[in-house]
């Protein structure tokens, strides 16, 4: 199986190739420069270089699956939230639908479920990630859609939820279980199909998702 991660040089993309390569696979991994292609290339991807805002259709030959986990930042404006999390996004999950890929698993937000009751101050992005999901969503692409909470950097716990936590303040997950939980999806099937809330907790990756 060969599966192309979308933001494959970002943190959540790094622990991923590393998740994947741990399992025997080689992802194919897709950035933007040469350099990054040197560094996934070390943790034993083989790179693809493409730009969401450009065209990407080439780097899905011959691959799987897709993972997308590509985001512009809060240092850059609304402009690339739009260009970057939202159309890019979109045009990820054509050219999916275009390859045939049999699961295109979304690294989505906490909040894209209703962007009406976030804070104000990111409701552009969490509207360009529910427009980017629903795009998914009708698209006929077999789907799973992960929506994590505020990401830490902390190890994983190897332990999740999918259920709201009472307050914001534990609404957090590490990037690296977010990692092992896209990990376990891939090769989940019962995962194709499904929205999941995923937050820091105590259940195994298996009792959370399956
Ligand atoms: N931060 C949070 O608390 C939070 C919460 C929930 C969900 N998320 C989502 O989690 C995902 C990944 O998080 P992360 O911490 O791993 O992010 P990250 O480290 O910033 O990685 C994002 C990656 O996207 C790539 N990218 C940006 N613009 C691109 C373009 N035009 N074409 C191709 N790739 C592009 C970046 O490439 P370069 O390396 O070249 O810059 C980077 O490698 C994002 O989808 C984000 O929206 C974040």
């Amino acid at each position: 199986m060969t599966t192309l991660i979308i933001g494959a040089h970002g943190q959540i993309g790094q622990l991923l190739i590393k998740a994947l390569v741990a399992e025997g696979e080689t992802p194919r991994a897709m950035v933007r420069a040469e350099e990054q292609a040197k560094v996934v290339k070390d943790l034993g991807a083989e790179p693809a270089i493409a730009d969401l805002e450009g065209n990407v259709q080439s780097a899905f030959e011959g691959c799987d699956k897709v993972v997308f986990t590509a985001g512009s930042g809060a240092k850059t404006g609304p402009d690339k939230t739009i260009l970057v999390d939202m159309w890019g996004a979109m045009k990820a999950v054509d050219a999916a639908k275009a390859a045939g890929i049999s699961q295109f698993v979304m690294v989505s937000s906490r909040g894209a479920e209703d962007p009406e009751k976030g804070p104000a101050k990111i409701k552009h992005y969490t509207v360009c990630k529910k427009l980017a999901d629903d795009h998914l969503l009708r698209s006929g692409q077999p789907y799973t859609i992960l929506r994590p909470g505020r990401l830490t950097d902390e190890t994983a716990e190897r332990t999740i939820t999918t259920q709201w936590p009472d307050t914001a303040d534990e609404q957090w997950i590490p990037r690296e279980d977010v990692a092992l939980a896209i990990a376990h999806c891939l090769k989940t099937p019962v995962t194709i199909g499904k929205v999941y809330p995923l937050f820091h907790g105590k259940h195994s990756f298996s009792d959370a998702l399956n």
